[in-house]
């Protein structure tokens, strides 16, 4: 049978689909119960959750389903340049962002204090949690964290943006890498190279993985329909990670306007840009987004003080109804998306690879 891959069998999953996490509370409890209930995958992104959030999160999920799910985690950055951003060049990017808080008539804010959540809590949460499966993005966690993963016997997986980022995470002893093509919606999660120079359309990262390494990959960016994924599992992957699709369902906690936009009956266009957050990342396409070019990156302050700096200028984009500066996160989809419900969407992808799968092209 098609659905019986490497990573079915590691994961204990009837499908190889993985509904993808969302940073930025996006992921609901719901939606990951009802892709694992299905036979799927759910994960939930974490990152902007406290160590005590964290374990409320988890006990909800065990909740909904006593099927495998994901909790996963934002690895920090090594050398982020947070750490020496300075105050002269937060005056810059006042002067360059001026213009479009004079237009909305947003007052211009002091430069913000950057507070994160601290990894090595939420990290502690996480283990106490226990869940299947935990996965990381933007990099690995110490050995020491792996080690203590895998005692509980919780399955670990990480995404990688090129074979280099994949070879790393093989050799680090993770058990699946998720191969994490240009087409993926949300922020590049690359930590080798700079996010601009490690973007691989996902088919042709996926052949390179698949060819150099031993462990299973998982396809994410740009599958949006049951033809995509006959496609990256014809190639070797084990399964597809998906985001967008599911993040346009009912489960999900995108705002109702996100889904719709998601949900439009012309096929969506993306930009990856780092306007909105300071760190590379694909959403819908604005002018706003459109206005600023990969030469500006050296204006944009660095992750998450871009973002915190827009916030007001966000908040009166929406209550002015000017959609130009918020941040529609949306991967670059093969098709047009339209399951609004989880099931359909699942159901949709299963019967389409069922019936590839009977034709003579698998
Ligand atoms: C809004 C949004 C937030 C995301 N946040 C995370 C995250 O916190 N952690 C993570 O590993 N992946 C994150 N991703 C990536 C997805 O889990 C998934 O790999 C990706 O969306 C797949 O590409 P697709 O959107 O083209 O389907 C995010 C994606 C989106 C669209």
């Amino acid at each position: 049978m098609w659905n019986r891959t490497r990573a079915t069998e590691l994961l204990k999953i009837k499908y190889p689909i993985i509904q993808g996490p969302f940073g930025g509370k996006f992921s609901s409890s719901q939606l990951v119960a009802k892709v694992s209930n299905l036979g799927g995958m759910g994960s939930f992104g974490l990152h902007a959750y406290t160590p005590e959030e964290i374990v409320e999160v988890d006990k909800e999920i065990k909740r909904l389903t006593s099927m495998p799910y994901v909790l996963n985690l934002w690895v920090p950055l090594k050398d982020d340049p947070i750490d020496t951003y300075k105050n002269e060049s937060f005056d810059e990017l006042k002067k360059v962002f001026a213009p479009y808080f004079e237009q909305m008539q947003v007052s211009l804010p002091e430069k913000p204090h950057p507070e994160t959540q601290n990894f090595e809590q939420q990290m502690e949460a996480v283990l106490t949690s226990g869940p299947p499966v935990a996965s990381f993005i933007f990099g690995l966690p110490s050995r020491e964290i792996i080690l203590e993963l895998k005692k509980r016997q919780i399955i670990v997986m990480a995404t990688a943006t090129t074979l280099e980022e994949a070879m790393m995470i093989e050799e680090a002893g993770i058990d699946i890498v998720i191969a994490s093509g240009s087409e993926a919606g949300g922020h590049r999660a690359s930590f080798m190279k700079s996010a601009e120079e490690s973007l691989t359309p996902t088919r042709l990262l996926i052949h390179q993985v698949v060819d150099n390494l031993n462990i299973p990959v998982i396809a994410a960016g740009g599958i949006s329909n049951g033809s995509d994924l006959a496609d990256i599992l014809k190639s070797g992957a084990a399964g597809a990670q998906i985001g967008t699709a599911f993040l346009a369902t009912n489960e999900s906690n995108a705002s109702e306007i996100h889904k719709s936009k998601l949900l439009s009956s012309s096929p969506v266009k993306t930009d990856l840009t780092r306007v909105f957050t300071g760190r590379l990342a694909r959403a819908i396409s604005s002018n706003f987004s459109r206005s600023f070019k990969d030469s500006d990156k050296e204006y944009i302050a660095p992750y998450p003080i871009q973002s915190r700096f827009l916030s007001s200028l966000r908040k009166a984009s929406i209550e002015q109804n000017n959609s130009d500066f918020v941040a529609y996160w949306s991967g670059q989809p093969s098709s047009i998306l339209k399951h609004k419900s989880t099931e359909s969407l699942f159901h949709s992808l299963i019967e389409d690879v069922s019936k590839i799968h009977k034709t003579k092209s698998w």
